[in-house]
């Protein structure tokens, strides 16, 4: 599919669809992918992530601006890499993920690096690093980033997240934005940390930053959330603290299901009606660049009837895949033959081989499947992988990037080894 093509249609699923009774992405067969790189086995497509990019970049137009991936909803190096050659900037939480950055060749000076929990260790390598700017929770960190740029003797580029007490609309444990979540700087004390700031000579007040929420399907609260920040940054405008950026965070949700999220540059634009021209637009969008670009495949194992119910059950499992369990999210899931116009579907729960009640995939679906198909869960390019574990010693599966019509590697399936790698020399004589 060109990059073009992907454009006209973002806001949906990617092409992942039936071309002579095959399931494709990109034009790819799944069926050729899992062949090559076994199940279960997590598959991107370049050109969705491309068509995202493009469409973020250039509803931005000459506005200066500068959209900051959020790593954290699919840190791969090659999704990294690639959206670092578009252009992108990285929003990250961890030193592990500026080290993953890093080693993508990006630069530093495009990161901003959020998150409530910053230890010394990571903000002075984020500092050593040159980071283009740390979003500060709490007044205390602010101190631990005073202090360490002093060690370091740098200055330390900064901006207060602002917590603005709004209601995003999302599941709960996705929501950052209210008072009682542990995110931010309440905003009546944000004056204090922005004063606290231009007194110290080893702090410079970069921007304001907000992020309320993820899987936002409307952007009013985001847009009230911006309102709120550009009020403030006014209002320090005014006792001579003149920020540069306003970073607005990420959040634009995806469509898994029936959700009808605004498209990005409708979105973008709504942000740019509501920050003054003289800022620098910070975004630091996540699932909406990568989510819609990947699907998770899996084999059916068995299929068992039980009084009860009918368990789908597929060699994919919580592990791999955590939202459906974690947040009762909805993929959709489909064979990647394409099931006869008559074929006879029965309602099913597609569970994995996990020991526990919880792991499941999708419930009370209608398909037609036996032991040995092969299932795609799509809408798993974003908080997929990069919230799997080996929960049940199980290896995390492989990565593959769709590109050019054909199909590459990008990250290995796990071996056993690896998971027992940290623990087997120290065995000793236990
Ligand atoms: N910026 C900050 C400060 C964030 O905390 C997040 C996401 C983002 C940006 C990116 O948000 P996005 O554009 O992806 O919505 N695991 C959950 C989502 C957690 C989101 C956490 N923060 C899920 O699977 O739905």
């Amino acid at each position: 599919m060109s990059e073009a093509s992907v454009v006209a249609a973002a806001g949906l699923h990617p092409d992942c669809a039936y071309r002579a009774g095959r399931l494709c992405l990109d034009g790819v067969e799944l069926a050729a992918v899992a062949a090559a790189h076994g199940t279960p086995c997590y598959v991107y497509s370049r050109a969705n992530i491309a068509a995202r990019w493009h469409a973020y970049d250039a509803a931005f137009g000459d506005r200066p601006h500068r959209v900051c991936y959020a790593v954290k909803a699919n840190d791969n190096l090659a999704v990294i890499r690639l959206l670092g050659r578009f252009g992108a900037g990285f929003d990250i939480v961890s030193g592990g993920e500026l080290a993953r950055v890093l080693a993508t060749g990006a630069r530093a000076a495009d990161v901003v690096f959020s998150g409530v929990g910053k230890s010394v260790a990571e903000i002075e390598r984020a500092l050593a690093a040159g980071v283009g700017c740390l979003n500060v929770e709490s007044l205390d960190e602010l101190e631990r980033i005073a202090a360490a740029a002093v060690r370091l003797g740098v200055v330390a580029r900064v901006a207060v997240r602002v917590n603005p007490d709004i209601d995003a609309g999302t599941h709960p444990y996705i929501s950052t934005g209210l008072k009682e979540n542990k995110f931010g700087v309440p905003i009546g004390n944000a004056l204090a940390l922005y004063r606290r700031i231009a007194a110290d000579a080893a702090l410079h007040a970069a921007g304001i930053a907000c992020h309320i929420g993820s899987q936002l399907t409307s952007f009013a609260p985001v847009i009230d959330a911006v309102r709120e920040v550009v009020g403030l940054a006014g209002a320090l405008a005014e006792v001579g603290i003149a920020l540069e950026h306003v970073d607005v965070g990420g959040g634009l949700g995806i469509h898994y299901r029936d959700e009808q999220p605004p498209p990005i540059g409708e979105f973008v634009r709504a942000v740019l009606q509501a920050v003054p021209e003289h800022y620098t637009v910070v975004m630091e969008p996540g699932r909406s660049l990568v989510g819609e670009a990947g699907v998770l495949l899996t084999r059916v194992e068995y299929v068992k009837d039980t009084p009860a119910k009918r368990f789908v059950i597929v060699d994919a499992a919580m592990n791999d895949l955590l939202r459906p369990t974690l947040y009762e999210a909805w993929h959709e899931v489909r064979p990647c033959a394409e099931p006869a116009a008559d074929a006879e579907t029965l309602p099913c729960d597609v569970v994995g081989p996990i020991c526990e009640t919880g792991d499941w995939l999708a419930r009370g679906r209608e398909l037609a499947v036996a032991p040995g198909d092969l299932l795609a869960v799509l809408g798993s390019g974003a908080y997929g992988f990069a919230m799997a574990s080996n929960y049940n010693a199980r290896p995390r599966p492989p990565e593959v990037l769709i590109e050019d019509g054909g199909a590459r590697l990008v990250r290995a399936r796990e071996r056993v080894e690896d998971l027992m790698r940290n623990e087997l020399d120290l065995l000793g004589d236990l």
